[in-house]
């Protein structure tokens, strides 16, 4: 009976509930805010609740990214502050999850500073490694599985708004980019059950979510008895009319036709695709191993607009990846300026260890001329992100509304179909209505709405 963890006998038939206080910090992707949530449920039978105050946590966990060097900086940081925390509480447990607890192993343990590593295959033993924990005897579990899912935990949504839920339907990639660290801290790809997928999301629709967003590495390759990504799609679109469905990432080499009139087809999937580029110059493409060529991911996204011509389209990219030349690099420059993209996530080249760039090329574009480079793309996506919302100008668009914006909590904000941020004055209409908003003004980041 699991909650006895949580529960001390006091005397006869008395127990004193002992609730400990849990304190995670997510870093990475969205798969990782996920993750976070798995954890919550699964400690949350153990006696574990959750708390947004560092300063009264009894366990202190970082979920981490190793996807670039300065991903892992930071965290080496924070592990530093939370040691701080010990001087007040010599019992406070501190933990790491995530792809450094993958990458590192050992190496986080070697340092005192750390109680517990978990690889994120590994949270189902979370408890038994609470339990196990005391001075000086740290714990570890980074065993990668190949059947791993958590299909049937419902993750503690732990985001603010309760407007929008991220469903994870597989794990892992085995792709292998060569610049790419993923498939060594993630393991194997493996697809979740569709039952428990359609089911969780029935269950965030019944709490009250209106916007679930179905992730994966390669989403295109997800497939479970029979059932491929974009009958998924239709699957869960069916059983929610009314939620919008969204989805992350696709892998340019594997998006099909399917899935595409499948993304048209149904009125509650969002016409928005995330297609990473990474370069776009064929010969540093092939080094990257991504498998595909500068005509076939213009094919792709011909192929997108001719279904869906108001589809949002954006990307992520990489500079100064080893031996990039000054020419090459212009071809990245090219591509975002002929496919002109929404939005983009761009990053300077960072070596991984262990993977097939860094043990096959060296890293030899200098730290200068990456960010060089970096800025004249960011600057370029800038503009790009500015002249399509000002095509937008005059149009009306139905939004989900998120909360108050940012800036001016008398304005709402909340996401068109296609992916933008949108923001209003409006002094009606709460966190998960859908309302229809004209564009009157915009800047690269926003458009600037009112009530239509
Ligand atoms: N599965 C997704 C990407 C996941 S990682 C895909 O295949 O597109 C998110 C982004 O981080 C990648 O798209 C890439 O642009 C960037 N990235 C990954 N490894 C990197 C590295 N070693 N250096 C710099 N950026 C990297
Ligand atoms: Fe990394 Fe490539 Fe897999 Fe994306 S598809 S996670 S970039 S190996
Ligand atoms: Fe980072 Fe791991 Fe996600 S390396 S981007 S947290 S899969």
């Amino acid at each position: 009976m699991p909650p006895l963890q949580g529960l001390a006998k006091q005397d006869g038939n008395q127990y004193l509930c002992i609730v400990k206080k849990l304190y995670i910090e997510t870093y990475g992707c969205q798969m990782n805010v996920n993750d976070t949530e798995v954890v919550f449920a699964i400690l949350a039978k153990y006696g574990y609740s959750r708390t947004e105050d560092i300063a009264e946590a009894d366990v202190i966990m970082a979920n981490t990214c190793s996807i670039r060097d300065n991903a892992e900086q930071r965290i080496w940081g924070r592990v530093d502050y939370f040691n701080t925390f010990r001087k007040a509480k010599p019992e406070l447990r501190i933990g790491i999850l995530g792809c450094m607890a993958e990458r590192l192993k050992d190496a986080l343990l070697d340092t005192g500073k750390v109680d517990i590593v978990a690889g994120p295959d590994a949270y189902r033993c979370l408890p038994d490694l609470l339990a196990a924990v005391s001075e000086g005897h740290p714990q570890m579990n980074v065993e990668l599985s190949r059947e791993e899912t958590y299909g049937d935990i419902s993750p503690v949504r732990i985001d603010r708004n309760g407007v929008s839920a991220f469903i994870s339907i597989m794990r892992g990639c085995n792709n292998v980019c060569s610049y790419c660290v993923v498939p060594y801290t993630r393991g194997a790809e493996r697809s979740r059950d569709y039952h428990t997928i359609v089911r969780e999301a029935c269950e965030c629709a019944g709490n009250g979510y209106r916007e679930i967003t179905l992730l994966g590495q390669n989403v295109d390759s997800y497939e479970f008895e029979g059932v491929n990504f974009a009958k998924l799609l239709a699957m869960v679109a069916e059983a929610l009319p009314g939620v919008r469905i969204r989805y992350s990432t696709s892998h340019p080499k594997d998006i099909s036709d399917e899935l595409i009139e499948t993304m048209a087809a149904w009125p509650n999937i969002c016409h928005q695709i995330h297609l990473p580029v990474q370069s776009g110059n064929n010969r540093i493409l092939e080094k990257m191993r991504r498998r595909y060529t500068r005509e076939w991911y213009f094919e792709r996204v011909a192929k997108i607009r001719s279904v869906m011509p108001d589809c949002g389209i954006s990307t992520d990219a990489i500079v100064g990846f080893c031996s990039e030349t000054e020419e090459e690099f212009r071809d990245t420059l090219s591509i975002f300026e002929e496919v002109g993209y929404d939005s983009a996530y761009m990053f300077n080249y960072s070596e991984r260890p262990g993977t097939l760039a860094a043990r096959n090329y060296p890293d030899d574009i200098p730290i200068e001329v990456k960010t060089r480079r970096l800025n004249e793309l960011i600057a370029l996506q800038n503009r790009l992100s500015l002249e399509s919302n000002r095509r937008d100008l005059g149009g009306v668009f139905e939004v989900l509304v998120e909360g108050p914006s940012k800036k001016d909590p008398a304005d709402l904000c909340g996401r068109t179909g296609s992916g933008k941020m949108c923001v209003w004055r409006d002094a009606v209409h709460k966190p998960g209505d859908f309302v229809q908003v004209k564009v009157l003004d915009c800047t690269s980041a926003t458009l600037l709405c009112e009530l239509a």
